[in-house]
């Protein structure tokens, strides 16, 4: 576990690049008005990785937001992903092209295959090691891979990747994966800590959350770190922003951590990458 976690707090990813290990996420963040301003809003807040997707439809709108705070590049993180409609070599790399266009950035830190497209990916991912190779971005990775696809690509290429970005909460304590993850030295990165919003209300989570005067959410984000995955709630809501920043200066116990463990209920609020072959 990393000793202190800060929210300026960055991870060794496998090829040396360093990698915040708190961010926003952008899904189902409006494009426009409302993307622009939670990712200013997060920016100023302290928070320096961004998470987009070209699915998103809001990559202008976090280049933009990113410009206008006035932050230097290269103490902001960004990561977006290719869609599933995009795999294959030749594809990927337009795909890419046009994201890194859309975000007005010379390069992007870190570039994920989004969901394991049976008979593709292995294709994908050589065109995100020419991307890699090239400097169009500092890392690759992959998201929503089990252990099966991890297997298969590090059977089929030399490049390890960087990240796994796959859902993860105590109601869905991936371990085995994250044991995996962890042998081969792939950061993993937990999408969807707040299981959408899903289990705020549960009765054991408020109770806990009450005895460390934090929200529910707070304690969410915090099992996460102390499990040492980075992790990337997203809120287009300026206080709840705040909020989900707000979880540097205390800590859960380790019986409370075990306690979160055990509220493992395989519980997935987005895609199941599970039945993916
Ligand atoms: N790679 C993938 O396949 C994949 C899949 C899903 C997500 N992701 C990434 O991971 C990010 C996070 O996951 P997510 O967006 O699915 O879900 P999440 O972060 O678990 O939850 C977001 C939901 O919780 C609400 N919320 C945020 N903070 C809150 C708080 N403090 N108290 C109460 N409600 C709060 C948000 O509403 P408000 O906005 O109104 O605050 C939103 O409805 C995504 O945005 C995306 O960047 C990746």
């Amino acid at each position: 576990m990393i000793k202190e976690i800060r929210i300026d707090t960055k991870v060794r990813l496998n090829n040396g690049v360093e990698m915040p290990i708190f961010g926003l996420g952008t899904f189902q963040s409006r494009s426009g008005k409302e993307t622009r301003a939670a990712v200013l809003c997060a920016l100023e807040a302290g928070y320096r990785l961004i998470d987009t997707a070209a699915m998103y439809g809001n990559e202008e709108d976090v280049g933009e937001a990113v410009r206008k705070s006035g932050i230097p590049r290269e103490d902001i993180f960004i990561t977006t992903k290719l869609w599933n409609s995009d795999h294959g070599y030749d594809k990927a790399l337009a795909a890419f092209e046009t994201s890194r266009k859309k975000l007005g950035l010379s390069y992007v830190d870190l570039y994920l295959i989004h969901w394991p497209v049976e008979g593709l990916r292995t294709e994908s991912w050589r065109a995100l090691e020419t991307l890699l190779r090239d400097g169009k971005c500092r890392a690759i990775g992959v998201s929503n891979y089990m252990t099966w696809h991890l297997e298969e690509l590090l059977n089929n290429s030399s490049t390890i990747p960087a990240v796994n970005q796959v859902e993860f909460s105590p109601y869905l304590y991936q371990k085995e994966l994250l044991e995996f993850c962890r042998a081969h030295d792939i950061q993993l990165e937990a999408y969807s800590p707040l299981t959408k919003g899903h289990m705020l209300r549960d009765p054991k989570l408020i109770a806990m959350a009450s005895e460390y005067s934090k929200s529910p959410a707070q304690i969410l984000i915090r099992w996460v770190l102390q499990r040492a995955m980075a992790v990337i709630p997203k809120s287009s809501n300026r206080e709840r922003i705040l909020e989900n920043a707000d979880v540097f200066a205390f800590t859960i116990s380790p019986e409370d951590m075990e306690a979160l463990d055990s509220f493992d209920e395989d519980l997935r609020t987005s895609w199941d990458p599970s039945t993916a072959p």
